[in-house]
Order: structure tokens, then sequence, then C-alpha cells
């Protein structure tokens, strides 16, 4: 058990945004007197109406209102109530895939979300309509995400990683009115394709308009009626139907967003107007330690939870200066990430333990070649750090000087829920030490029983907090069935913890079918489907494996239709196929072809010998009894020698 602590330095402790015994304070009175408390922190923000009444509802049916009655917009509390104060304030960087730069004041800011505003108004996008953004990270990913909630249009931003496929299933899903993208984008000095994609999802659908931005330049196909130019649509407008900010309840819809789950169907996570809005800006502000001089970069994608949260809405409610890259942490060269850091003075940095390990494995002498002297703050998010990564964080990146705050937290919880606060307590390399404001992480056995003091179990949250997804879109029952039926009156996060026994958390993983590669979340069945999909392929299961810089990597079985050899051609082949199917990051590492899966009497697959063999352990292999044909366990392990691996 480690024992390893560290303390913040003086400096930051004596600046910090809070203090060990306010923190104190407040945490209890958010877990005893929830109401007071939220309606205290809901002040931070900027209402219309206020409500009438904070919280109704409960855990035994899935039914959660915070702050209705209340009227507010997110877009108008990101943008337009700063812009007596701070209009001339810088409000995004955008640091462009080949260097060139360009910044938005909280004015520009204004001016462009209002412009893009009054383009969705004009084609006839409304309050409750669904718009899917499907964009490289470009300025007017930020501008369309603000524009929808400027209009209370509900946006479902697809990350532009995702292949036609996975747009096409979500697209079906939402039904979105307006579709935005761009001709394509830039990555390693090259350009990608990106309207191709949409023109594929659509196959079959049809849409009034897709928005296109022009970002290349490169060729694409045009639809004429259907497809219009961003830029056109831009000149042609009247600029004044984008003026006015939509009146939301607190409990209308602000976005979907897809995520997996154990199910093959990823999922649309449902997020409300005031909850959302206020978790992201509490959390940004103490967990963050937000200080208005601060330059503040976080590199996730808009299209994930951690774009949205903590590159824009949490940022941006607060009046913060965000940075928007759009390349790569390895192009041109490994110093990239540390050399963005100097050119803008960065002071807040905030990424993942897949990218910290990538670049550490290329070696000091990449970051040495820059200060960060601007640096204070480090972050992570999205999957465990390992302690190796995160002294190498400390040691080399914030130089001893920045305290780490590694945050676990989901798509589901919308913002921060267990995080360290390094002016409160220590950090300990690998864990996530303490509950935010308002969590209230349990531990649960198998059945369900709550564990005390010292314990490993099923990582769940035991009372509603304001940024909770208030459903799957589409699918009324989910929401209950996925998170709330299994343990009931508690929250599943789909997590195994440890707790030590000074109260810490250390997040080990997921319990369920869902795996996390490169901090990427991806269910087991998606997988399997798009192999299954594969003509070749007849059966496949999917596991993943330790990887040191994915942090966990697909290894999939798969059986092959009768009669085909199975060859390195293949598998390479299939992996493409993943790729293509869902999105080059789903991609296996592995392949193992084999003659048989371990299946059960009951015919079920028996996932964690596939898992013992994956990771190459062949001993101690639990009980095999209920296989179905214990022989398969011998063929399986002699077939893992010539395990196809991908590059
Ligand atoms: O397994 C946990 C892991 O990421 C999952 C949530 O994935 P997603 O919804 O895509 O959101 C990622 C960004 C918030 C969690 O169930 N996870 C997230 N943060 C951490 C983590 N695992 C360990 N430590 C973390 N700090």
């Amino acid at each position: 058990m480690s024992q390893e602590l560290y303390d913040a330095p003086n400096s930051f402790i004596q600046n910090a945004n809070i203090d060990k015994a306010t923190y104190e304070a407040m945490q209890t009175a958010a877990l005893l007197e929830p109401d007071v408390f939220w309606a205290q922190q809901a002040e931070r923000l900027t209402w219309f109406k206020p409500w009438t009444q904070v919280f109704t509802g409960d855990f035994s049916t899935g039914e959660i209102n915070w702050f209705t009655g209340g009227e507010l917009n997110v877009a108008y509390n990101c943008i337009d109530r700063h812009l007596a104060q701070c209009a001339q304030k810088t409000a995004v960087i955008w640091e462009a895939e080949n260097g060139e730069q360009k910044t938005f004041t909280y004015q520009m800011l204004y001016d462009e979300v209002c412009a893009a505003a009054a383009m969705l108004r004009s084609l006839t996008v409304k309050k409750g309509d669904r718009v899917i953004i499907y964009l490289p990270m470009i300025p007017q990913l930020m501008f369309t995400v603000l524009a929808c909630a400027r209009i209370g249009a509900v946006h479902s931003v697809v990350f532009a990683g995702f292949s036609a496929e996975s747009l096409h299933l979500r697209i079906k899903d939402c039904t979105p009115k307006l579709i935005i993208t761009a001709d394509g984008g830039y990555r390693r000095g090259q350009q990608f394709a990106v309207k191709k994609q949409v023109d594929q999802a659509l196959d079959a659908i049809n849409i009034a308009h897709v928005l296109v931005v022009k970002r290349t330049g490169q060729e694409i196909f045009w639809q004429s009626g259907r497809d219009l130019w961003w830029h056109e649509q831009k000149d042609n407008v009247d600029l004044n139907l984008g003026i006015h900010a939509e009146i939301m309840s607190a409990e209308d819809p602000l976005f979907i967003l897809y995520t997996s789950g154990s199910t093959g169907k990823p999922k649309g996570i449902l997020h409300t107007t005031a909850g959302y809005l206020l978790g992201a800006h509490i959390s940004f502000y103490y967990i963050m330690d937000y200080k208005p001089t601060d330059i503040y970069w976080c590199t996730a994608d808009i299209g994930w939870i951690t774009g949205h949260t903590y590159l824009v809405y949490g940022p941006l409610s607060h009046g913060a200066t965000t940075l928007l890259f759009e390349g790569v942490p390895n192009y041109p060269d490994p110093g990239r990430f540390w050399q963005i850091i100097d050119k803008y003075q960065v002071s807040v940095f905030y990424s993942a333990p897949t990218v910290i390990r990538m670049l550490m494995r290329e070696g000091d002498e990449w970051v040495k070649k820059y200060q960060r002297l601007s640096l204070r703050l480090l972050g992570t998010v999205g999957e465990p750090i390992n302690p190796e990564a995160w002294r190498w964080y400390y040691d080399v990146i914030g130089e001893k000087r920045c305290p780490i705050v590694d945050t676990w937290w989901q798509t589901e919880t919308g913002s921060i829920m267990i995080s360290p606060l390094p002016s409160c307590w220590p950090q300990k390399p690998g864990s996530a030490t303490r509950p935010f404001f308002g969590a209230k992480p349990v531990l649960l056995d198998e059945a369900g029983q709550l564990l005390t003091g010292e314990a490993t179990g099923y990582l769940c949250l035991a009372q509603a907090w304001p940024s909770m997804l208030r459903g799957v879109y589409g699918d009324k029952t989910a929401f209950y069935q996925l998170y709330l039926s299994k343990f009931p009156h508690y929250y599943l996060t789909g997590d195994k913890a440890r707790r030590d026994k000074e109260g810490d958390y250390w997040i080990i993983g997921r319990s369920d079918d869902v795996m996390n590669v490169a901090g990427h979340r991806i269910g087991s069945a998606e997988v399997e489907n798009a192999l299954v999909a594969y003509p070749l392929i007849t059966e496949a299961a999917v596991v993943c494996v330790p990887d040191p810089i994915k942090g966990e990597a697909i290894y999939a079985f798969a059986t092959l239709q009768k009669d085909v050899t199975p060859t390195a051609q293949s598998a390479k082949e299939a992996c493409e196929w993943v790729a293509m199917e869902i999105g080059k990051f789903a991609q296996p590492s592995y392949i193992q072809w084999t003659n048989a899966l371990p299946k059960t009497r009951s015919g079920k697959i028996m996932r964690r010998l596939l898992r013992k063999i994956a990771a190459g352990e062949y001993t101690d292999l639990g009980d095999i009894s209920t296989l179905a044909d214990p022989a398969v366990v011998e063929l399986l392990i002699s077939e893992s020698k010539s395990v196809y691996k991908s590059k």
C-alpha cells in the first residue's frame, strides 16, 4: 500500500481557492443539506428567473429535477454576462495544427456565436431540435456548440474520429434537424476527409441541410439544396436573428453525448441545462483552482465529455481563457505540447494518462527544450494513472512545483466527482483521493452490501448531484435499468475501486464489459459486433490486455468461416474493418484466430478465461469445470503463440 504523499507547495496553498476547513464545511453541507448548499452555489450562475424548488426526485424512480421553475441560458452564462467587464479579454486561443493561431476575445466570441445562432435559426432550427456536430477541433466547433445552447437546440457532438457507420447510428438515434461538418481536417500535416463520412452516414437518411465549414479546401461531394457552405450562409444571414438567447427551463435538455456501455449500441447520455452548468462551473473553479489570469488548456477533443465540460462550459462560464488545439501531441515532434505551453504561457494543463505515458517514452529532452515556467497546476482524466507516469508528470513536466489533480468522473456524471484538492490534502500518485462537493461515493460488494473502511468493491454514488445525467435519449427505461437497478438507491458507476485506510479512493477500472483504450471508452460488444460483420468472421469475443502506453489494448479472439485459412493478412484486414466500422481508436491490437471460443454449458463465453490467455497467464485459470468442452483451453493456449499484432 502506497504511503507516498505529495503536499502542494505553500505558495499554491496560500493562493488556492479553497482550504481544508472550507472544504470540510462545504462537503458536509452538500451531503447533509443539499438543498441549502446547492441553492447557495447556484447563485454563481446568472438566472432569468429563480427556481422555486432546488431538488426533487430519487434513485428509486430515476426521476431527477434540479432547480425546478428556474430559467437561464447556458450560452448567456458563458458569454453575455462577461461582456460588461471582460469584452476584450481573450476567451479562446486556437492553435492550428500547422502552428498558426487565432484568438477570440469575449466580444468576438459573442459575435461569432450570435452569427452561428442566426444561421441555425435561419435554417429553422429551434428550441428542442437536435443538431449533430461532426467537426475537427476548429473554432467553429466551439461556436456551434454555444450557438445551439443559445437557441435551445440540443447539440450532439460526434468526435470526428468516429466512422461513417458510427455517425450513421447516432443520426438515426437522435434524428437531428441539421448536421454541421467540415470539408476536411488536418492531422500530422496531412488532410483527412470529414464531409465524406457525413455523406456515407446519410445513406438512406433524408435531412434538410448539412452546413459545411471550409477548412482544407479539398474536393468534396456536394448535394445541392441539402449542402450549404458555412461562409456563404454567414455572409447572407440576418445577424440580428442570433442575438436573442432563448429562455430555457432548468431541466431543458442541453446536449446528448453518445458513450459506450455493455450493450452493442452506444447510449445517448442526456444532460440538462442548469444542473450540468452548475457542476461544470463549480468543479472548474475549485479543482482547476481558476484564477482570472490563467491561460487554461484542456487537451481533450470537444467530441468527448471532457472537452464539453472542461474545454467549453466550465472555463467559459467563468470568463476564462481556454485553449483549443487542432493537432496531436507528437507532431511535428514530441515537444509540441510543451512548446505550446511556452508559446501561450499556459498555467493550468489538463490531459490524459495515455498522453503522458506516450510523451514520457520519448525522453526528457523534448520537455527540457522548453521552460514550462508558466505552469502551476496539472490534471489528468480518463483512466487510472500509473504511479510511474504520475511521478514523471510531477517531476519532469511540473518540476515538482505543480500539484496534480487526478480527476475521476464519467460522461454520465457531467463533471468531476472525485479529485484531489491539493490545497486541502496531499496527493497520492495513482489515487483520485476524495469526493468533490455533493459526491457521496460508496463501495458495495456483489450482494449490494455497503463496505466500510479499507475495502475494494463496486463504486457507486449514493446521492443525486446536479450535473448527473437525466436519462438515455429515446429510451425511457434505460436510465433506471442501467444505472439504478443493480443496487437499489445507488447510482452504479460501472467502475471498481479501492478505499485505503485514509479514506482515499483508487479507481481500479471498469467492472463491466467496457474497455478503456487510451482513455477512450469502448464496449466489448461494439467491437465484437463490428468483427462479426466482417465477412470471414463467424464469432468473436473481445477482451483487453494491459498496454504500457494505452493503458489497455484490445485483444480479439475470432473464429473464421469454415474452409477459410487464418492468415496475418486477414487479421490485418479485420482490424482495418473495425476501424472503418467504429473508428481507428477501437481497432484491436491483437487478433487471435481460433477454432472455438470457450463456452459454458449454458452457451456463455467465459471471458475471464480469455483475459488470462490474452495476458499470457496460463496457470491458475480459475474454475473451468463449467466449460462445455474443456479441451478448448489447450487449443486457445497453443493458438495464442501465433497471435496477430497490429502496428
Ligand atoms: O473507468 C472510468 C474511467 O473512465 C470512465 C468514464 O469514461 P468516459 O465516460 O468516457 O469519461 C471519461 C472522462 C471523464 C470511468 O468509468 N476514468 C475516468 N477518469 C478516471 C478514470 N479511471 C481512473 N482514474 C480517473 N481519473
